[in-house]
């Protein structure tokens, strides 16, 4: 097989998950299952299906979909994760690739899902296109994104972190948990919007030194410790805990996720 094509965004997306892989994955990937699941649950995949999980990280949506009987391909930057994800189901066709060039023909996915995963590249659209060049006609597509800042308390530990980064120039995009515009991206690709809700997603952990450990596996917060240091970022970190902290020392956040599918009609 050829190399795979990788975009200068999706080597660095790929060199910032895999450097606490494991840990992101026995950590802290299990709590978007909740919306992970209802995704799953509204493409009702069958055995008949082919599926294609777009960023498929740590392979954690794989395995809930290993059920099913579909035959599942997964592709995603990070090296470490795809390893993981090979060993969780070694029946999966699990490869490291950009989403910007999936390695596969036009038209062959019944389902693509992409949780947690179009937010990243630069151009969403682009990458949403490209989901939407190896779909048949018809295909079903499930997406899972954060909510608002609003609708998910643990963005604050991502308030934190900006606010020890420069300010981002004039003309960024809004940051990952804040970006709400999916559903115009999906109408920009040609994808039919048909179900959009928000799913409870709570992250609990047992103590501030668990939450800090996971929540620091993540690739954006590893891209803030390699700009302004370890010590930095756990200490904004664990101020940040402090409110959704309680007297036990219990950590606490309710979030919302946002699940959508839509159709290639
Ligand atoms: C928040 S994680 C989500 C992983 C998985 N979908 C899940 O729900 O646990 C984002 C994933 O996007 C991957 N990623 C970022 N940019 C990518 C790109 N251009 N191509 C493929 N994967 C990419 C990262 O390596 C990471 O595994």
């Amino acid at each position: 097989m050829s190399e795979p094509v990788m975009s200068a965004s999706a080597r660095r997306q790929g060199e910032l998950w895999s450097a606490d892989a494991r840990v992101w994955a026995d950590e802290q990937e299990f709590r978007a299952f909740p919306a992970v699941e209802r995704a799953l649950e509204l493409v009702a995949l069958t055995s008949a299906d082919r599926v294609l999980d777009v960023a498929c990280g740590a392979g954690g949506a794989v395995r809930l979909a290993a059920p099913s009987g579909a035959r599942l391909d997964g592709v995603d930057a990070s090296t470490s994760l795809i390893e993981i994800a090979r060993e969780r189901t070694p029946s999966a066709n699990l490869s490291v690739a950009d989403m910007m060039h999936l390695p596969f023909r036009d038209e062959i996915f019944d389902v693509v899902c992409g949780f947690n995963a179009f937010q990243y590249p630069t151009d969403p659209v682009g990458a949403l296109r490209e989901a939407r060049r190896v779909a048949k006609v018809g295909a079903r597509f499930a997406l899972v994104i954060w909510g608002s800042d609003e609708q998910c308390e643990a963005s604050a530990h991502f308030r934190a972190l900006r606010a020890l980064l420069a300010p981002a120039p004039p003309g960024t995009p809004p940051p990952l948990a804040a970006d709400q515009r999916v559903t115009s991206y999906l109408a920009s690709a040609g994808l039919t919007l048909r179900h959009d809700e928000l799913v409870s997603c709570p992250w609990d952990y047992p103590n501030a030194a668990a939450a800090l450990r996971a929540t620091r596996s993540a690739g954006p917060v590893r891209r803030v410790i390699e700009q302004v240091g370890e010590r930095a970022v756990n200490e904004a970190l664990l101020a940040s805990f402090a409110p959704f902290t309680s007297p036990s020392g219990a950590v606490h956040y309710d979030n919302q996720f946002r699940v959508l599918v839509a159709t290639n009609d």
